[in-house]
C-alpha cells in the first residue's frame, strides 16, 4: 500500500519531471538541428546519403518512436506497468525492429555501421527498459528511461541524413 502512494504522489512527480525535461531536450535538440541546417552554423554531424524513401521511411519510424515514448509514459503515469513494457517493447524494442525486411529501401541498410550499432543499441536499451518495467522498481524504471534518451540522443548529436 504505501509503494503505491509513494509512485502515485512522489514519483509521479520526479518521473513528470523526467518525462517533461526528456521533452524539452528533445524539443531543443531538434530546433538547435533545424537552425543549424537553415543558417550553416555549428552542425558537426556525418550527413548520410540515402535515397529519398529511406529518408522518409526513417523519418516517419522516429515519429512512431517518439509517439511511442509518449504512449509509454502516459501508461506509466497511471501504473499501468505491463501495457506500458508490452509499448516500450512494441514501439522502440526489438518488436519495432525490422518492418522494412526485404525493402532495398530500409534505412538501415544505408546507415554507416556505426550508426547501425547506435540503432540496435536504442531497440536494446527500450527491451531492458522494458523488463525493468515489469519489475515495477520505480529506481531501475527511470535508469532505464534514460539510457532510452540516451540512445536516441547520442544518434541525433552524430547523424543527420538532410
Ligand atoms: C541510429 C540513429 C538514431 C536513433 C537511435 C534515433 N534517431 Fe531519431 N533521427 C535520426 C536521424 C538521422 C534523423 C533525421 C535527422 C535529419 O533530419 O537529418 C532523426 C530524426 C528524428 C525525428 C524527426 C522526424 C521528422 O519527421 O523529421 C524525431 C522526432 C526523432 N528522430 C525521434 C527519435 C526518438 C524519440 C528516438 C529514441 C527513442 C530516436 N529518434 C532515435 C537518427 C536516430
Amino acid at each position: 500500500m504505501r509503494r503505491r502512494r509513494c509512485w502515485s504522489s512522489c514519483c509521479w512527480v520526479v518521473w513528470m519531471t523526467e518525462v517533461l525535461r526528456g521533452l524539452l531536450v528533445g524539443a531543443s535538440l531538434l530546433v538547435t538541428m533545424q537552425a543549424g541546417a537553415a543558417d550553416g552554423g555549428d552542425d558537426s554531424r556525418q550527413r548520410v546519403e540515402m535515397p529519398a524513401q529511406a529518408v522518409e521511411l526513417l523519418r516517419a519510424e522516429m515519429r512512431a518512436h517518439t509517439l511511442a515514448l509518449a504512449e509509454v509514459s502516459g501508461l506509466l503515469a497511471e501504473g499501468r506497468f505491463e501495457e506500458a513494457a508490452a509499448a516500450a517493447d512494441a514501439g522502440i524494442g526489438f518488436g519495432s525492429m525490422g518492418q522494412q525486411r526485404g525493402n532495398p529501401d530500409a534505412p538501415g541498410r544505408h546507415m554507416p555501421a556505426a550508426m547501425h550499432r547506435l540503432g540496435i543499441g536504442m531497440h536494446d536499451a527500450a527491451n531492458q527498459w522494458s523488463e525493468a518495467i515489469r519489475s515495477g522498481d520505480g529506481k531501475r524504471i527511470f535508469a532505464g528511461y534514460q539510457a532510452v534518451m540516451n540512445a536516441c540522443v547520442s544518434c541525433h548529436m552524430a547523424y543527420r541524413v538532410r
